[in-house]
């Protein structure tokens, strides 16, 4: 039996809700079939975003999207997506599949489908191929409610208040797709750049994002940090799940139980990055005032079999839920200093929480986490520790229970555990600490570790009730089944 004891007098942090943020880039399916079908399509829409998705998001609990990239961000010019629909310039997406992007989703419709979403909202902008100017104008024209020449080109394009940016990006990897820069010129990019993303009218400050490091590249954080100082509110970070790197990843379905094993221990690996990206961070900042905000993370499989392999498009499976499970309570525990994290990317790209097919859409397993995690949001995170024996594999280990603990201000605890072994189900023993606990509830998303929903069976995986746990005076004791997530709410 192992040990679970939660500590509700030790408050840790704030869980920002942003922590459970999400990543759409014009990328293959995603913004155009996947979210945005244009106001013409038979598929129900408003305003030209799908109604099915839209409600399923909302369900799920989305309170921050990144848009427009990723490698497009910066080769993305704001202005030729902005005006009537005839006018709007077509251009070719280099980076991914070389196809025309038509520009019909810009600047109005990424507010449109915000606001439909109830989320805020969380812009990249253009370092790589634009200029100091192009940023400055466009934070100008969505935030400026003066006369200006943007604000009046706003008006006339139909928008006469201005718009709310909670988050800026400046750049994107601009390490490799976004001009393959040294982090020292970056820094100094950065720093003019940033200098003209203005706050107009003594509105809300824009939180400003500097491009951080790739996985363990620890040497751009330092190098970066260094030169850069503190000018920036968050600091990028970037880490995809690729089991046996690029070469070796395979497909989304098809694997076996080592190759899962190497997954999820890729996965796990972002604890280790996360906490040496901080400790860097620290020397240079150490009033922790720039956040670490990892905005693309998940995993990244070889493409659907006869699909364009730049469109990104791989199936979800159970692997992928228990991905999202353990990095999220990693995230959680990391939550002092992460601020928002962005899985990459919301539909029909890498590990996507929902698929589309024409008018057809499906729930991921993926997407099953995110609903069961919601209640995380803006908790403050508790003090919690669980014994585990671990997992061995490629040289590498991890314990096979992973959990975090969250509070509500009505004093509900939220408990969320993932146990990652295959073929061992986890008797655990919870103790809340100075407490009598009136009841518990659980829910849980378990499945073979390849199980997955299609367009001709959406429900083979999705969440149920669990009720193989027992209330004890203050806790419970739970038999946690292989390859599992559960969430237990516990009130005391
Ligand atoms: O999410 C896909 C791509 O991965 C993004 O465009 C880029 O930023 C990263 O390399």
């Amino acid at each position: 039996m192992e040990k679970y004891l939660i500590n509700p007098n030790q408050k840790i942090s704030k869980i920002n809700k942003d922590i459970y943020g999400h990543f759409s880039e014009h990328l293959g399916r995603c913004i155009y079939e996947g979210l945005f079908v244009g106001k013409d399509s038979p598929i129900p829409n408003v305003n030209g975003m799908r109604c099915d998705v839209v409600n399923a998001l909302k369900e799920m609990g989305i309170p921050v999207l990144r848009w427009p990239g990723g490698c497009f961000a910066d080769e993305y010019h704001w202005k030729d997506g902005i005006g009537p629909l005839e006018n709007r310039k077509k251009m070719i997406n280099t980076h991914w599949g070389g196809v025309v992007e038509d520009n019909s989703f810009g600047t109005h419709e990424y507010f449109e489908l915000c606001s439909q979403l109830g989320c805020d909202v969380y812009i990249n902008g253009n370092v790589g191929s634009g200029s100091v100017r192009e940023m400055s104008e466009w934070v100008e024209y969505m935030t400026f409610d003066g006369l200006s020449p943007m604000s009046e080109e706003r008006k006339k394009n139909g928008r006469e208040e201005p718009w709310t940016v909670q988050y800026f990006g400046i750049g994107n990897e601009n390490w490799g797709c976004g001009g393959n820069m040294r982090p020292e010129y970056y820094a100094y990019e950065f720093n003019r750049y940033n200098t003209f993303v203005r706050d107009y009218n003594g509105k809300k400050h824009i939180y400003r994002i500097a491009c951080g490091p790739n996985a363990e590249d620890y040497d751009w954080t330092d190098r970066f940090m260094k030169t850069a100082k503190r000018h920036m509110n968050g600091l990028s970070l970037h880490y995809y799940t690729v089991p046996h790197g690029w070469g070796g990843r395979g497909k989304a379905t098809e694997f076996d139980e080592a190759m899962y094993y190497t997954t999820v221990m890729a996965a796990y690996k972002i604890d280790e990055i996360v906490k040496k990206h901080i400790e860097i961070m620290n020397r240079y900042d150490p009033d922790k005032k720039v956040d670490l905000i990892v905005d693309e993370w998940g995993t990244w499989f070889d493409v659907e079999d006869g699909t364009n392999p730049g469109f990104l498009y791989q199936q979800n499976t159970m692997r992928d839920a228990m991905v999202a499970g353990l990095t999220l309570n990693i995230f959680n525990k990391h939550s002092d200093r992460i601020k928002m994290a962005n899985i990459a990317q919301l539909v029909n790209v890498l590990q996507a929480v929902i698929l589309t097919d024409g008018e057809d859409m499906l729930l991921t397993p993926t997407y099953h986490v995110f609903k069961m995690y919601k209640e995380h949001q803006n908790n403050t995170l508790l003090g919690s520790y669980m014994t585990s024996d671990e997992i061995e594999s490629d040289g590498l280990k991890m314990p096979k229970l992973i959990e975090s603990a969250s509070m509500d201000e009505n004093g509900v605890i939220i408990s969320t555990v993932v146990n990652v072994s295959l073929d061992e189900e986890k008797e655990i023993k919870c103790q809340v600490a100075d407490s009598e606990v009136k009841s518990v509830k659980a829910e849980i998303i378990t499945g073979k570790m390849d199980a997955h929903n299609t367009f001709e069976n959406k429900e083979a995986v999705k969440t149920a009730e669990f009720t193989d746990f027992s209330k004890t005076a203050d806790g419970f004791t739970a038999k946690v089944p292989p390859c599992s997530v559960v969430k237990f709410v516990i009130t005391k």
